[in-house]
């Protein structure tokens, strides 16, 4: 079934059957692998996206549920690595293995939308969903802050 949404930016139509996640319509029909697939049942949040602006878990959305949606992937967030958080997760090196830091950068930049200077309860509760078997969570807060703050001077420098 042809299903038309827009993926960031582009508008287009991908074939699948209506209760295709929406993440495999990324990953296996669009080829945008940034986005990650981890649990495949809402629990972990790698799979994160925004559809219309609000953050959600593409591997329970079924694509039927993003029909004509405005969809923003990790890829999309800008085109040169150049959005405050990418940068502020660059000079803290935020990721350890990396697999759930897309997820984790897509829920920040749905917080920081609504909360341009979040608190550290907001930050928690905002990020609560997405795991980190690495346990970067204190890296995450300090860059979301510092992307909120405008600064992201490389970790170290003067
Ligand atoms: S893969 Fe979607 S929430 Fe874990
Ligand atoms: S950086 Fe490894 S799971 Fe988060």
């Amino acid at each position: 079934m042809a299903t038309e949404l827009t993926v960031n930016g582009r508008a287009t139509t991908v074939d699948a059957s209506p209760d295709t996640p929406l993440l495999w319509v990324l990953r296996d029909i669009l080829n945008l692998h940034g986005t990650k697939f981890g649990c495949g049942i809402g629990q972990c949040g790698a799979c994160t996206v925004h559809v219309n602006g609000a953050p959600q878990r593409s591997c329970v959305t079924p694509i039927s549920a993003a029909a004509n949606a405005h969809i923003t992937t990790i890829e999309g967030l800008s085109p040169d690595h150049s959005h405050s958080l990418q940068e502020a997760w660059i000079a803290m090196d935020v990721p350890q293995c990396g697999y759930c830091q897309a997820g984790q950068i897509m829920s920040a930049a749905a917080l920081l939308v609504k909360h341009p200077k979040p608190t550290d309860a907001q930050i928690d509760a905002a990020m609560d969903g997405n795991l980190c078997r690495c346990g970067t969570y204190v890296r995450v807060r300090e860059a979301i802050h510092k992307a909120a703050a405008g600064v992201t001077t490389a970790k170290g420098a003067a």
